[in-house]
């Protein structure tokens, strides 16, 4: 048996497995299991110098998880700084590997759960469950990590499969207010004939942020906007928001009161919180019926032609709630009028501090969950997981044929099945480059492989460098989409001078869209990864174990991006001999075989690095160097040109599905 499952305590269920595995008995063989006098239970087991710890999906710092604490709670918080320890996501998927061992372990518990990965002590992994229940599966019997990434995967079930057109280029920014704000970037990009299939609706689409709303004066034909965004050979995306605005008269607000379907406290009234549109509840989404009810309202939005979305503020984010800021403002009291000394002015100011996210008030509702009353804080987890999989559900149910896009921002294992991720509000910052590059091979491993990171960066300034340098890796990425906040400088991919850089990267990358789409959906289909760190495929090269800045992508390539200001080139290391295509655009680029070893590779700001491996085949769409080509509509009559590296072409097995035809 090369899945086994242990249980500890009495875990919430989760819903994130799909095979019904007994579990054993006795203790996680290898592990050490101690319990304290409050009940927190730690595993805990030795790593040798040689360990390398994977997994963890959306997290911060490298693809080697070594040397830090990650703790699963997810978190709205816009500064990924390295000292961070939470991001949106609890994705409890480990994959440790040793010179001589091979495990993969899944701590499957909705509550909180911190990884010590040679934190505490550099030779010690232990992991603490702050509930003192999980079930814990492990994955062992394989000496290929892919395998065992496999063997998790088939637990856990079938990836999400986004549409194809949802893997072409799409514009976002927090602060495009009406028709004409997005008609008018629409024009500039097809003016500077960059293609572009999306182009996503931030919270100003609705009637003072109500979900299912649409803003009737800055949207005045909603639905006839959304066909002649069509005819452009765009798709509006709109977001979705967990919390439901309180109003009188709005519907999805009175269906919800009337039916019970709203998060309540422990008085049975429901929770009063703030996010974006003011005073909201939170729909109970673990509450089967609210979350079939919840789903259907996304038909508002199907109905007028809409066919993806993006879920946020899932975690859920709180700005505050009533309750804790009637607590604040009694405390301010105190502090009135007095000589503030040191320690009552950081008390002054911790308290104020309190008032979002705070870890208090997600003890103050409740669900009903299975049939039982469970405090949110006990689910926390799975609330966003659950808010995605209301829409997944009422997809399937209204039209099971047709793909509709789906991203979220908070998720849980088990998510993975009914959409893609982003991952949040990352900045502007050259770091971040490298952070999106390092997220991805943990997001495949829990099953996220539609996925992506807001190129450009989410909060503070870009440059146009930046953008560039990561317009270049983005165009690996299966999500691959420019986000912006509101007040930041404009980014969208005009605003620069390099207008031709930028039009040539996104015509490359709908050139590897046919491969891209292909690797992906092998991924997804065979349990495998789209983005895969070098160590998975050369498990005897102990220089590829530790490469932290390159990834595979599908089985054909290896990427290399340039994440450095002001850098010329990179150091990339070639575990074999591979032929470097440096690209300046689909049809400009050469080719150079480079042995494999250590090699300085010169990359001006308009080109990208692609690695060919030995015995592989690149598959290129001829894009056309005029203004006919749109966007992936404009795709499937194209020739493919193949690229290939002492292999056969005829060899590459493109993956075909009628969806694949009928985009
Ligand atoms: C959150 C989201 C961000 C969005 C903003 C406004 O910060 O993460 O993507 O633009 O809310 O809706």
């Amino acid at each position: 048996m090369s899945v086994r499952r242990y249980r500890i305590g009495a875990p919430i269920p989760t819903e994130s497995v799909v095979k019904d595995i007994p579990a054993e008995e006795g203790n996680l063989p290898g592990w050490k299991l101690q319990t304290d006098k409050e009940g927190i239970v730690s595993l805990s087991i030795s790593m040798t110098p040689d360990t390398i710890v994977y997994g963890l999906g959306e997290t911060l710092r490298g693809i080697n998880k070594r040397g830090w604490l990650y703790t699963s709670n997810c978190t709205d918080d816009p500064h990924h700084w390295e000292d961070k320890h939470s991001l949106y996501a609890a994705h409890n998927f480990l994959l440790i590997v040793s010179e001589d061992s091979c495990l993969g372990l899944y701590v499957d518990t909705p509550g909180i759960v911190d990884f010590d990965i040679g934190y505490s002590r550099i030779d010690l992994l232990s992991i603490r469950l702050n509930d003192g229940a999980a079930d814990l599966y492990l994955v062992d019997g394989f000496s290929a990590p892919r395998q065992i990434v496999r063997e998790f995967r088939s637990l856990i079930g079938q990836s999400y499969i986004p549409p194809r057109w949802a893997l072409g280029f799409g514009q976002s920014r927090w602060g495009y207010r009406s028709a004409d704000d997005i008609r008018e970037v629409v024009t500039k990009y097809e003016e500077a004939g960059i293609p572009l299939d999306m182009m996503y609706l931030d919270i100003d689409y609705m009637e003072r942020f109500k979900d299912f709303t649409i803003n009737r004066e800055t949207f005045p034909d909603f639905d006839q906007f959304v066909q002649e965004m069509r005819s452009r050979g765009v798709r509006l995306v709109p977001i979705i928001d967990a919390g439901v605005k309180i109003e009188e008269g709005y519907s999805v607000y009175e269906e919800g009161v009337q039916n019970g379907y709203f998060c309540r406290k422990e008085n049975g009234e429901y929770l009063t919180a703030a996010v974006w549109p003011g005073r909201v509840h939170f729909p109970d989404f673990l509450n089967e019926q609210a979350r079939a009810w919840f789903g259907s309202q996304y038909r508002f939005l199907l109905d007028k032609g809409i066919e993806g979305f993006w879920n946020d503020m899932n975690e859920p984010a709180i700005f505050y709630t009533e309750d804790h800021l009637k607590e604040v403002f009694e405390g301010i009291e105190q502090y009135r009028d007095k000589n503030l000394d040191i320690q009552s002015f950081f008390d002054f100011k911790s308290l104020v501090g309190s008032v979002d996210n705070n870890p208090e008030d997600y003890k103050r509702f409740y669900h009903a969950y299975h049939g039982r009353k469970i405090r949110h804080d006990k689910v926390h987890n799975l609330y966003g997981y659950y808010m995605t999989r209301a829409a997944g559900e009422f997809f399937t149910r209204h039209c099971p044929d047709k793909r509709i896009l789906m991203f979220s921002r908070a998720s849980y294992i088990g998510m993975h099945r009914y959409g893609g991720i982003w991952t949040g509000d990352n900045r502007s910052w050259w770091s971040h480059i490298l952070l999106n590059l390092q997220q991805m091979p943990g997001l495949n491993m829990c099953g996220f492989i539609y996925a992506g990171a807001d190129m450009g960066g989410f909060g503070a300034d870009a440059t146009e460098d930046l953008v560039l340098r990561w317009t270049a890796l983005a165009i690996f990425m299966p999500l691959m989409r420019n986000h912006s906040a509101r007040g930041t400088r404009r980014q969208e991919l005009y605003q620069f001078t390099q207008t031709a850089a930028f039009r040539n990267l996104v015509r490359l990358r709908y050139a590897l869209l046919p491969y891209l789409y292909s690797e992906m959906m092998k991924a997804i289909l065979q349990n495998d990864m789209l983005m895969i760190p070098l160590a998975f495929e050369y498990p005897a090269d102990h220089r590829a174990a530790h490469v932290e800045d390159q990834l595979l992508v599908g089985g054909s390539i290896m990427i290399a991006p340039v994440y450095q200001q002001n850098a010329e080139g990179r150091y990339v290391y070639l575990p074999e001999d591979m032929t470097l295509l440096r690209f300046r655009s689909p049809e400009d680029f050469d080719r150079e075989i480079l042995s494999a070893g250590d090699h300085y590779v010169p990359c001006a700001l308009h080109e990208v690095l692609v690695f060919l491996r030995k015995g592989h085949v690149l598959p290129l769409a001829q894009i056309p160097d005029d203004d006919t080509f749109r966007g992936s509509r404009d795709l499937k009559e194209l020739p493919l040109q193949y690229l290939a590296f002492d292999a056969d072409p005829a060899f590459y097995e493109m993956y075909r599905d009628e969806n694949f035809e009928r985009n």
